[in-house]
């Protein structure tokens, strides 16, 4: 079985999780690479709707390890609940199933005061972050005044670090941020406990997964975000603070290159954003409304509205450049029912000229006007169909589009949340 990773090529909220978890039966192992309490994979499973944040959909699959590696920054605290959310949903969930990198960075009570203290003085220019210490987090390990989870299961070693960092960071958080202190003890004895009871779990994880391609098992590589949102090919400055392309999935679990076979970009059958930032395809109004409830389109972390619009076709083509992607899975496409016209975007314009190619000016993106090609919709349900030619010619016509437009053939329409609401044209594991 090859190796594969599975890559958001909007900006989030593509669906990911639900299709990790269909193929997370047939690989041994789910290691997520970047990302952290910002991600909010929503699955629903026999009725029931589990969120995850931070563990992979693997777990949802009784014999896959699912790991969580040193390029994913990790909130103890939100994990220690997501722990036990799953065993309290009946799901198994120990050592032998999970693992998390002891070379992850620890999510401190101090990054997330200060995304929101940033956000709020940012004023009108704001990113509109999750306020779940992304950015804080990964700035503190860029700088390397980090606390990864390895430091959190030695006393000596974690006080000492937190110690240090904290006296630097609550001069920050109460001279510029004008936001309180953080105190030393409740910090340092809460953090220890979550180090006592996520022990079990902490190992090496980059050796463990090597030694897991040695012995011919097969990773899926589940990225969190999408390339839209990408620390360098994003929308930057809007964007989150980690390689959420397929490329993060090397420097995020240390596999190399080399070992991996397979890249599956996810893409939903319209596009959303959360968050500010420019999004040349956003449509105001009716049939942008219509997008968001048809969809449910609220954030599976925040539950803010997300912003929809139609298909960007420059968007993707870009994604499946930046990722090499060999085969898409397009997600949603149920929502698209009960609309008399789609559209798809197929070129932006810019001061008189067409652009083809994504362009990574602000400027540019603000203020360029997505050129569409229109196709009829249809008015059926199409949750029950699980063979292509069952759907009606419309819905056809509107994939071949997407095929022809980004030059990536789809491999899988998705067409409702269930595990079974879906049409496999070309298995993504060969
Ligand atoms: P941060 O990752 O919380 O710093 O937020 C930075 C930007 O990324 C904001 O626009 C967020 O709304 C967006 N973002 C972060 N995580 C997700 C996600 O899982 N789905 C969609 N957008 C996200």
């Amino acid at each position: 079985m090859p190796n594969i990773v599975v890559v958001g090529t909007q900006w989030g909220d593509e669906g990911k999780g639900r299709i990790v978890d269909l193929i997370a039966e047939r690989v041994e192992i789910v290691a997520r690479y970047q990302g952290g309490g910002n991600a909010g994979h929503t699955i629903v499973l026999d009725g029931r709707t589990v969120i995850l944040h931070h563990i992979p959909s693997g777990i949802l699959r009784e014999d896959t390890l699912s790991v969580i590696g040193n390029g994913v920054v990790v909130d103890p605290k939100v994990l220690t609940e997501e722990i036990r959310g799953l065993r309290e949903g009946g799901f198994r969930i120990d050592s032998d199933n999970f693992r998390l990198s002891e070379r992850a960075h620890v999510v401190m009570p101090y990054h997330r005061e200060i995304d929101l203290g940033r956000e709020e003085m940012r004023g009108e220019s704001k990113i509109g972050t999750t306020g779940r210490g992304i950015g804080p987090v990964y700035e503190d390990k860029v700088a390397r005044r980090g606390i990864k989870f390895s430091d959190l299961l030695s006393p000596e070693v974690f006080s000492k670090r937190l110690l240090q960092v904290l006296e630097d960071r609550n001069l920050y958080l109460t001279r510029v941020l004008g936001r309180d202190e953080i105190p030393f003890d409740r910090v340092c004895d809460e953090y220890l406990e979550y180090g006592r009871q996520l022990k079990p779990f902490i190992c090496d994880t980059t050796t463990l997964l090597n030694m897991g391609v040695g012995e011919g098992k097969s990773i899926l590589f589940e990225g969190a975000q999408g390339t839209l949102l990408d620390i360098d090919f994003g929308t930057y400055p809007y964007v989150t603070s980690s390689s959420a392309g397929a490329a993060g999935a090397c420097v995020g679990t240390g596999v190399s290159p080399s070992k991996i076979d397979v890249v599956m970009g996810v893409a939903k059958a319209y596009i959303t954003r959360v968050g500010g930032g420019p999004f040349p395809t956003e449509v105001e109004g009716e049939p942008g409304e219509k997008l968001r409830t048809q969809g449910g389109e609220f954030g599976a972390t925040t539950g803010r509205p997300r912003r929809c619009g139609w298909f960007d076709a420059v968007a993707l083509r870009y994604s499946v450049m930046i990722n090499g992607i060999s085969g898409l899975a397009l997600t949603k496409m149920d929502v698209l029912s009960g609309f008399d016209t789609l559209k798809i975007c197929t070129s932006y314009k810019y001061k008189g000229e067409h652009i083809e190619s994504f362009p990574s000016s602000q400027e540019v993106l603000w203020s360029c006007e997505p050129v569409y090609e229109e196709f009829p919709g249809w008015e059926e349900d199409i949750s029950g169909v699980r063979d292509m030619g069952d759907l009606p010619p419309e819905a056809r016509r509107y994939l071949d589009a997407i095929e022809e437009l980004t030059g990536v053939t789809i491999w899988i329409v998705s067409l409702g949340p269930s595990r079974d609401e879906v049409i496999l044209i070309k298995d993504p594991l060969g």
